[in-house]
């Protein structure tokens, strides 16, 4: 069967003070009512016969309240003491499902339109699945973005796969023009990721192994898990593994990484509250801006942040400061 793996492990600390430890913000319903999370789940329902969530144990009750709101009866979950990163967190769903099911792997904190084109991009990537392919879906960049991993491409051969590179290589492989981004979604047979895992970081599969082995109750223990290097699956197989296909793919994506992604996708919605570009999100308060362009105003009940658009990437400094404080 195909089973779509929900990844939902970040804070979104970027995204402070709307975005908390206690509620991460792909649980924040501010996407026309629902939450992104919720979207993540209903969109993908169309393919897959079921749902498996790899969160932790501060967000797995948010999850399950986000799935039965959005109708969605049958999923399984496998709760983390504690993130080990995404190498790990798919390796714990590979072993939750038979080695012949294909595995859907999702963000929870993506937002993505153009529904038919989605359609037709997962279709294939679960046809090169069931072949025995590790299935990446490309993306044209629009921007040298180091925030991504680039996937270098000939038609839906891969050539190269590399994560997060710096602004200097990024521009390279914008100008080069055969340069997807990675969408951050993947496609395979779970006991093909496991194979290539075991083959190419044995350390992160043995370790997982043994944690997933030890689970009670679907919940993982905190001290095998600290044992489980962390390392994301982009670097741990991605740019690793030959058996790596890409779907070259034009569905309207982002990643709600940051405010100014927000920014971005309120602004194409027609929502600025001035001719600045200034925009407000969390209040309903009459709000002025004098002398700011492109400012974004965030309110929430016990917070307030002012930010310039261009400086989005900076919130998450903000956040970890705060953190050290405590
Ligand atoms: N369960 C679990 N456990 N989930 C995790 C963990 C973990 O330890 N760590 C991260 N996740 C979840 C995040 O919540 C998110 O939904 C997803 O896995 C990806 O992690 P990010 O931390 O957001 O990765 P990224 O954005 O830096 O990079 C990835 O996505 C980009 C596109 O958005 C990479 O795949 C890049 O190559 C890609 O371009
Ligand atoms: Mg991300």
């Amino acid at each position: 069967s195909v089973i779509n793996v929900i990844l939902s492990g970040g804070v979104g600390s970027r995204l402070w003070p709307l975005s908390r430890k206690s509620r991460p913000k792909q649980y924040l319903p501010i996407f026309d009512g629902k939450t992104l999370f919720q979207k993540t789940a209903l969109r993908n329902s169309a393919f897959c016969d079921s749902v498996l969530v790899v969160g932790n144990i501060d967000n797995y009750q948010l999850s399950r309240k986000d799935l039965q709101e959005a109708g969605i009866q049958s999923y399984q979950e496998i709760i983390e003491a504690c993130p080990r990163n995404t190498a790990a967190a798919i390796a714990f769903a590979a072993f939750a499902c038979n080695p012949e099911d294909v595995l859907f792997v999702t963000p929870s904190d993506h937002l993505i339109e153009s529904e038919k084109s989605y359609k037709k991009s997962v279709e294939r990537a679960i046809a090169l699945a069931k072949d025995g392919f590790i299935v990446t879906f490309g993306l044209k960049p629009s921007k040298p973005e180091t925030g991504f991993g680039y996937i270098e491409a000939d038609g839906e051969e891969v050539k190269s796969f590399r994560e997060k590179p710096d602004l200097v290589t990024a521009e390279e492989f914008i100008q080069k023009g055969n340069f997807y981004w990675n969408s951050g979604m993947f496609c395979f047979q779970a006991g093909v990721f496991l194979q290539e895992l075991k083959k190419l970081e044995p350390s992160v599969y043995e370790t997982s192994y043994t944690t997933y082995q030890k689970a009670e109750e679907g919940k993982l223990n905190e001290e095998l898990s600290m044992k489980i290097p962390s390392i994301s699956v982009d670097y741990a197989v991605m740019e690793k593994t030959d058996k790596i296909k890409v779907v070259p793919s034009a569905f309207d994506w982002s990643d709600m990484g940051s405010f100014e992604a927000i920014y971005e996708y309120n602004q194409a919605q027609g929502y600025t509250i001035d001719s600045n570009g200034n925009m407000v999100i969390g209040s309903e308060l009459h709000t002025e801006f004098v002398g700011m362009s492109n400012s974004i105003l965030i309110c929430t009940a016990d917070a307030i942040l002012v930010l310039n658009k261009e400086k989005a990437q900076d919130v998450k400094k903000v956040y970890e400061r705060l953190e050290k404080e405590k």
